[in-house]
């Protein structure tokens, strides 16, 4: 089999390391456009940007890919698996339409609606003047409470402000609509809707458009600063633990979100295949989905990806060609944790071009702990640069998830450049679930 990701940052390298398990040494038969100097260790890098679908589709035929596994929404939304496709050529991610459930919030909202898959009450608003109007319905609460606006199109996790007032969301409305907070018109139309009050989780799941295999539910880290303080990013960390979500809640999930979910996407012909990652937020009055996302997420990737013990091939072999049924995937131990070290300046203004010290030895010596390149660059003298904003996600596994935090801080104690900043607080809020409920050992990390 040979196989191409696209894609060049830290969940990309998870995804080849991931690969490179069942594909031995040959470099030839795992290849990644573009890549990145830290995926050219387990990959052969392709110079082709990204979104350069037909460039891509006629590499791919050149090649003679057998599967083409896909990173980031920005390929899928400008049309790569329809291209694919229509070559002949076997690609595991969906199709524009379906993608529109991660580029169009709106799509995404009436799509919830209409399937009846309980999310936040919402408006969708083609002008600033009828989403001003809609900020001060009462149905979003009394004047006091907080309301969130956000972009309808793609805008790199800076499309949301989550407003404490309604000046604050006239403000939100202005900036976003504006085009001063997001690029490109994604802010032409803006959804407004009622904000939620519970605990995040990321539950994702890879699907053939039938049947699906579900993930270990993951916990991202958005904020830069530690009690998630300071501007939205990327992610700063993300965890896998079964405190994330607890069986009940799981099964309540599934039956109210998951399988409505893909339900109506067969319902509406959207032929969803491949890695569908649903954004919950768990309330008190139950789960609600926030959002859809039509690829792994960064840095879930990385922390979910650890854990596998099937071979990834398989299975996104067994999505893109809708055999799912019966294929299952095996996870290792109870959690695992990611901790992403960050540029000076990330993630309004990054600083490239620092020397990194400390990676030699690692993997010799800590052997479960992965280190995935997220913004590098190879030094002429062989050592590494910083080249991004996220530059390096340290990741490990353990039997809980304290052992794998303790992991995985040990490792990034090792490591150092100029300017480089984490939180030390990934896996905290785990102690502050514990606390909350009355009871139980707090499972995350003691500092
Ligand atoms: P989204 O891109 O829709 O997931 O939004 C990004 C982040 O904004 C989420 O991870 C939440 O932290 C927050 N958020 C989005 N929608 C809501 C909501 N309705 N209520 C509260 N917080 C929200
Ligand atoms: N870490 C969130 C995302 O990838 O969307």
């Amino acid at each position: 089999m040979k196989i191409l990701v696209i894609g060049s940052g830290g969940r990309e390298h998870a995804l080849c390391w991931a690969l490179r398990q069942n594909l031995g040494d040959d470099l030839s038969l795992l290849l990644c456009a573009p890549g990145s100097a830290g995926i050219a260790e387990v990959a052969r890098c392709v110079p082709l940007g990204a979104t350069d679908v037909s460039a891509l589709a006629d590499f791919a035929a050149a090649e003679k890919i057998s599967l083409t596994i896909v990173g980031s929404e920005a390929p899928l939304a400008a049309g790569l698996a329809d291209e694919f496709e229509r070559r002949g050529l076997v690609v595991a991610g969906p199709r524009r339409v379906a993608a529109q459930l991660e580029s169009s919030k709106a799509f995404a909202k009436e799509f919830m609606r209409r399937h009846n898959i309980p999310t936040a009450r919402f408006h969708v608003a083609d002008s600033a003047l009828e989403a001003r109007k809609m900020l001060h319905r009462g149905e979003f609460g009394p004047a006091d409470a907080p309301v969130v606006v956000k972009a309808d199109g793609l805008a790199a996790g800076k499309g949301v402000v989550v407003a404490r007032t309604r000046a604050e969301g006239e403000r939100a409305i202005e900036e976003l609509m504006g085009g001063s907070l997001v690029a490109g018109g994604a802010a032409r139309r803006v959804v407004i809707e009622e904000a939620l009050e519970g605990r995040e989780a990321s539950l994702l799941l890879w699907t053939d458009g039938r049947d699906y295999i579900l993930m270990p539910a993951a916990r991202d880290h958005k904020r830069v600063g530690e009690n998630d303080t300071g501007p939205n990013t990327g992610g700063m960390g993300a965890i896998t633990a079964p405190d994330v979500l607890d069986e009940e809640s799981k099964a309540r999930v599934v039956r109210e979100i998951v399988e409505p979910t893909l339900e109506g996407a067969r319902a509406d012909g959207l032929e969803f295949r491949g890695v569908l990652f649903i954004g919950l937020m768990l309330t008190a009055d139950g789960p609600r989905a926030l959002e859809y996302n039509v690829r792994f997420g960064d840095p879930e990737a990385q922390a979910i990806l650890v854990r596998l013990r099937s071979n990834l091939a398989d299975i996104f072999e067994a999505v893109a060609h809708g055999r799912l049924d019966g294929v299952r995937a095996k996870w290792s131990n109870d959690a695992s944790a990611c901790v992403v070290l960050a540029a000076r300046g990330y993630p309004e203004r990054p600083e490239a071009g620092a020397r990194i010290e400390g990676l030699e030895g690692i993997a010799e010596q800590m052997p479960g702990v992965r280190i995935f390149h997220a913004g590098t660059t190879r030094a002429k003298d062989g050592g590494w640069l910083t080249a991004g904003g996220r530059v390096l996600g340290v990741t490990t596994t353990g039997a809980t998830l304290e052992t794998a935090l303790r992991q995985c801080y040990d490792a990034v104690g090792r490591v150092r450049w100029d300017g480089m900043h984490y939180r030390r607080d990934i896996g905290q809020f785990a102690n502050r679930f514990a606390e909350a409920a009355g009871g139980g050992a707090p499972r995350g990390i003691q500092e």
